[in-house]
């Protein structure tokens, strides 16, 4: 996984595959548990292969303690009741489980593999899935294992070419590869031989030369699933598929899974897979007219068996054709391409229906309630950043009950959407820059209780917010910011990750916030409101916070120091309030601060000498317009990565330190790719799994009486600020070497 570089929506197929695979083998992971199977029917395991297994174990670095039950002691003898061992009542191993991943525990292996395991000649199970085998190559006398069924590598760290020996393990059924750092030997022949194998997972591998997958594959004849996503497939249309009648094999296949991969056609042999039922080409580089595209699918038996098609993320251009000429269609995913036009009526006509998600492309048009009348399976409507009129009658009772809703950009004001309290399943629910002008509902404090996340955001929607701590307790994620939301803040749901409800005018104090005590807390931005008071002392509740923006309000009074226990902590912005007394001491504990904000309060004392000796990660460092005095500390000079240092309009005297030449970040050249500062990542199945990139730190930076709101480039700004204070002496020459600095500002000092 960490050899190879894929762009972001990638990485989270990965995590999606990862999911998957623990879906599929959750199976054999409940026979790990019955390690009492072998006692009770007085199965001993063979002295042979008890042997073979510690040999095994010897040759493994095992800091987790996973293999403490393999043992000589006279209660650890029977190797049939080891961890991860199943005779499944014979006297020989049968299975080994040893994933990572299992029980829910993350157990790490490393180290090498024995050749040991041969005596274990009847093992029909190997699983070694997630340990990290720390690049070396993966053993040929694995092939030797001849009677294995199952067989999974997968992420478990290893590189180099696929081992031509396991074309030997003629009873394979399922083999998985995924997510090594692994090549071919010229091409996949070998493959071939396995003609039993149902579930072929190679993805990550690197396929470029292997110009024969496709006839390979095809003579399989029992392969279900053929999972080959980012394996550097060449473009169909550029590479030499030999002349081959792929309608006749592929008896079985049904998941073909090639997403991140460089196609630029859609073959016609695909359209001859009878028993094709998903078909993954996310992320390649497919063009051209969707009509076009998809007519190499509808012109054979896959149209009858078709389910899942997933073309998102390619360069599609053109119309929605009538996609009803696939009947079976459960899912579309077709987001993240050029599509333009609008949505045909006939979409109704796909009983079947139940994700449908155009997201992000150039559609238009009026979306009626005629489009959804026969679709009472839909469960994941994604229509955000198209151009879209969503016209529904207030009284509007929709035939399905959605799980995810995904309407930003659509326009739905300016009333309140009704139908949505009609929804009693939602998960997800996204309906921001939706211009909606309206009072927050009654029925808003009865939405669902399986409600994870909501996002009204940019909406003009006011009135005042009900308890959503009760009915909606299993709120992951609030994002109601940029509205016109008033009156205290309401009681919370106490597992919150997400809460931002910045832009509005929310008045009164936050006590409430406490309430959000589950410890999963990552992001808590409340900026621009009209909240006063005290900060109250409860940040102990928040251990993995990442980002908090407390900007622009009427906060006063000190800084609690349990502020010092955000160990997680990246960003704080405190700017534009009144607080007052010295910087909280414990805040050095916060190690992982990259940017404080605490522009124009009245914070009061010397610049700390702790910021930089304990803060050593820090980018951005704005205390301008406060009550500091005494001089600026030498080590601050330490802050190798500090961009951007705002002192100004205080009262600092002294000179300024000849070490500036240290700030080496302001010597060398940025790039954009630096841009973010911090970052909290966030993974629901939101929009068909793009990653969402949620936050990207900002900073309105003063400079030079222009308020400019930096955010694409705040990683090339390197500005230094110490304007307004009562510096003396002469501006050090070791500035010079500050080569990137685009501003500096030393004026009105003394
Ligand atoms: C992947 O394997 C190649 C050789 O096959 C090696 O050169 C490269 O360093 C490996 N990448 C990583 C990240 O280990
Ligand atoms: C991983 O491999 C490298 C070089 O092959 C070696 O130097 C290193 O010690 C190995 N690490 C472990 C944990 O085995
Ligand atoms: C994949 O393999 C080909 C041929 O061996 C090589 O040219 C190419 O650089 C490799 N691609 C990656 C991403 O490693
Ligand atoms: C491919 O095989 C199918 C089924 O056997 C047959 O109907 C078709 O004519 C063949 N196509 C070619 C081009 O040989
Ligand atoms: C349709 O399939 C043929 C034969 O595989 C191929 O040459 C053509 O490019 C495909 N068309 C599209 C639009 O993918
Ligand atoms: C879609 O875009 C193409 C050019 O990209 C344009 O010719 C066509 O008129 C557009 N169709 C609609 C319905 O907007
Ligand atoms: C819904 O199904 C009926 C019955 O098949 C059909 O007549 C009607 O056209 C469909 N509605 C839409 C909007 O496709
Ligand atoms: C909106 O859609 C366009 C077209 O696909 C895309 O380029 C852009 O990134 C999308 N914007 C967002 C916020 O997803
Ligand atoms: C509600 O959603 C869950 C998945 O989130 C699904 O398993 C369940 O079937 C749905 N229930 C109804 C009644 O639609
Ligand atoms: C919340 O909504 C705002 C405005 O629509 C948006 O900029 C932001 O990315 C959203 N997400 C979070 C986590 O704040
Ligand atoms: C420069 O910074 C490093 C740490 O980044 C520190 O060890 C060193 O003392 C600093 N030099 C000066 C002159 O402050
Ligand atoms: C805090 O929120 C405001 C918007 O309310 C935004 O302009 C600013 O960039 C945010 N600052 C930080 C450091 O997150």
């Amino acid at each position: 996984m960490t050899m190879i570089t894929f762009p972001g929506g990638w990485f989270l197929k990965l995590l999606h595959g990862f999911l998957m695979l623990l879906v599929h083998l959750s199976p054999f992971l409940g026979f790990i548990s019955g390690a009492g199977v072998g006692d009770a029917n007085n199965i001993r395991c063979l002295e042979r292969e008890r042997l073979a297994l510690l040999e095994f174990k010897k040759g493994l670095v095992d800091d987790n303690g996973m293999l403490s039950s393999w043992g000589s002691e006279d209660e650890n003898k029977n190797c049939c009741n080891w961890e991860g061992v199943n005779c499944r009542q014979t006297n020989h191993v049968l299975e080994l489980h040893l994933g990572a991943y299992q029980n829910n525990r993350v157990q790490r292996l490393q180290g090498t593999i024995s050749p040991s395991l041969l005596a274990l000649t009847h093992l029909t199970l190997l699983d070694l899935s997630g340990n990290n085998f720390n690049q070396s190559h993966i053993p040929e006398f694995i092939g030797s294992l001849i009677n294995l069924k199952y067989l999974d590598l997968s992420n478990a760290d290893f590189s180099g070419p696929i081992p031509l020996q396991l074309g030997n393990l003629l009873h394979l059924q399922n083999l998985n590869l995924e997510g090594n750092n692994l090549t071919i030997i010229e091409n996949l022949k070998w493959l071939s031989h396995l003609s039993l194998v149902k579930d072929l997972d190679l993805a990550l591998t690197n396929l470029s030369v292997a110009n024969d997958w496709l006839e390979v594959g095809s003579r399989l004849p029992h392969l279900t699933t053929l999972n080959l996503w980012s394996c550097n497939l060449p473009s169909m249309s550029l590479s030499s598929l030999p002349p081959f009648n792929y309608s006749k094999s592929f008896t079985s296949l049904e998941s073909l899974i090639l997403f991140g991969n460089q196609f630029d056609i859609i073959p016609k042999s695909f359209g001859n897979i009878c028993t094709l039922r998903e078909l993954d080409l996310s992320e390649n580089n497919l063009n051209g007219q969707l009509f076009e595209l998809i007519n190499n699918l509808s012109a054979g038996c896959a149209k009858d068996s078709l389910e899942v098609l997933d073309l998102s993320g390619n360069q599609i251009t053109g119309s929605l054709p009538n996609l009803a000429i696939f009947p079976s269609l459960k899912e579309i995913f077709l987001q993240y391409n050029n599509l333009n036009g609008t949505v045909p009526k006939s979409i109704g006509n796909l009983f079947n229906l139940e994700v449908l998600f155009v997201s992000s492309n150039f559609l238009h048009g009026v979306i009626s309630e005629a489009h959804f009348s026969n679709l009472s399976k839909l469960r994941y409507l994604g229509l955000s950043n198209n151009s879209f009129t969503l016209e529904f009658s207030f009284n509007w009772v929709p035939p399905f009950q959605l799980e995810g809703i995904y309407l930003g950009s659509c326009m739905l004001g300016p009333r309140f959407p009704n139908w949505i309290q009609t929804q009693r399943n939602i998960s997800n629910l996204k309906i921001s820059y939706a211009r909606i002008s309206d009072t927050i509902p009654m029925w808003f404090a009865d939405l669902p209780p399986t409600l994870r996340v909501i996002d009204f955001s940019s909406n003009h929607i006011d009135g005042r917010l009900p308890d959503l701590s009760i009915k909606c307790m299993y709120l992951e994620e609030i994002n109601l910011s940029v509205n016109r939301l008033e009156g205290p803040l309401p009681l919370l749901p106490t597992n919150l990750s997400i809460l931002n409800l910045s832009e509005n005018r929310f008045s009164g104090s936050i006590s409430s916030i406490c309430e959000i005590n589950g410890g999963l807390l990552k992001y808590l931005d409340l900026s621009h409101n009209l909240l006063s008071g005290k900060l109250p002392n409860c940040f102990m509740h928040w251990p993995n916070l990442v980002i908090l923006n407390f900007t622009g309000n009427n906060f006063y009074g000190e800084v609690p120091s349990s502020l010092g226990l955000l160990s997680q902590l990246q960003t704080v912005s405190l700017s534009y309030n009144s607080f007052s007394g010295d910087l909280p001491l414990s805040l050095k504990n916060c190690s992982l601060l990259t940017f404080i904000n605490f522009e124009n309060n009245r914070f009061f004392g010397t610049v700390p000498t702790w910021i930089g000796e304990d803060l050593p990660q820090l980018i951005i460092l704005i205390l301008r317009s406060n009550k500091f005095y005494g001089s600026i500390p030498l080590n601050l000079c330490w802050l190798k990565y500090l961009r951007i240092l705002d002192l100004s309009i205080n009262d600092i005297s002294g000179s300024i330190p000849r070490c500036i030449d240290n700030f080496t970040a302001m010597a060398e050249k940025g790039d954009s790719s630096t841009d973010i500062i911090s970052s909290v990542y966030n993974y629901s199945y939101d929009e068909h799994l793009i990653f969402e990139k949620i936050y990207v730190d900002s900073a309105r930076i003063a400079w030079k009486g222009r308020d400019d709101e930096y955010r694409k480039n705040l990683g090339l700004l390197k500005i230094i600020n110490l304007s307004s204070n009562k510096l003396t002496g002469k501006l050090p020459s070791q500035i010079s070497s500050l080569l990137q600095l685009v501003g500096l500002d030393v004026s009105k000092t003394t």
